[in-house]
């Protein structure tokens, strides 16, 4: 579920602070869960010293949902942690390879990527009596009465 889930880092973008412990050396030892050195080095340049912009997840299609983010985890060339140790146990790697497939890579994904969300969103939903049915999604309603 998770290594369908983390597909959703095929859109979006990411502040450099959120990486960066991953662009210095041991970068370049190959390791399964270390970055690709090309990719570490442009991102470095991406992120200067001193500021913290963001850089797309997905840096071939930043913009589109699809399983180039799974194309990224077995070449090495994602931002974070938890999407490199995808590749670490022998069960999530097969999805993530499963993902990439020509043609019915994407089909499976979108399948498994729509039953982990409903799936998720079913985890301890709160109603009115229980919690708070919120105005604007980010923000408790005013005033907060528990
Ligand atoms: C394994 C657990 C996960 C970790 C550790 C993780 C970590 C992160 C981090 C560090 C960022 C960048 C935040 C920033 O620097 O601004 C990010 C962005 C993002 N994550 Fe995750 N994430 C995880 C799972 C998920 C899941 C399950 C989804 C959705 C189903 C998701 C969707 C996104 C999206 C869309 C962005 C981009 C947001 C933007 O463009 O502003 N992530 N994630």
């Amino acid at each position: 579920m998770s290594v369908a889930l983390s597909g959703a880092h095929s859109i979006g973008r990411s502040h450099c602070s959120s990486f960066r412990d991953r662009l210095q050396p041991p970068a370049n030892d190959n390791s399964t869960t270390s970055m690709d050195a090309t990719y570490a080095g442009k991102l470095t340049q991406d992120c200067p010293a001193g500021s913290d912009p963001t850089v797309p997840q997905d840096y071939k299609t930043p913009d589109v949902l699809d399983s180039q983010y799974y194309r990224n985890v077995m070449d090495r060339k994602v931002l974070f942690t938890s999407d490199a140790t995808l590749m670490t146990s022998p069960k999530t790697k097969e999805l993530v390879e499963k993902y990439t497939w020509w043609l019915i890579g994407d089909f499976l994904w979108y399948r498994h990527f729509e039953d982990a969300m409903v799936k998720m969103g079913n985890i301890e939903v709160k109603n009115s009596t229980n919690g708070q049915i919120r105005k604007k999604c980010g923000f408790v309603n005013e005033p907060y009465t528990g």
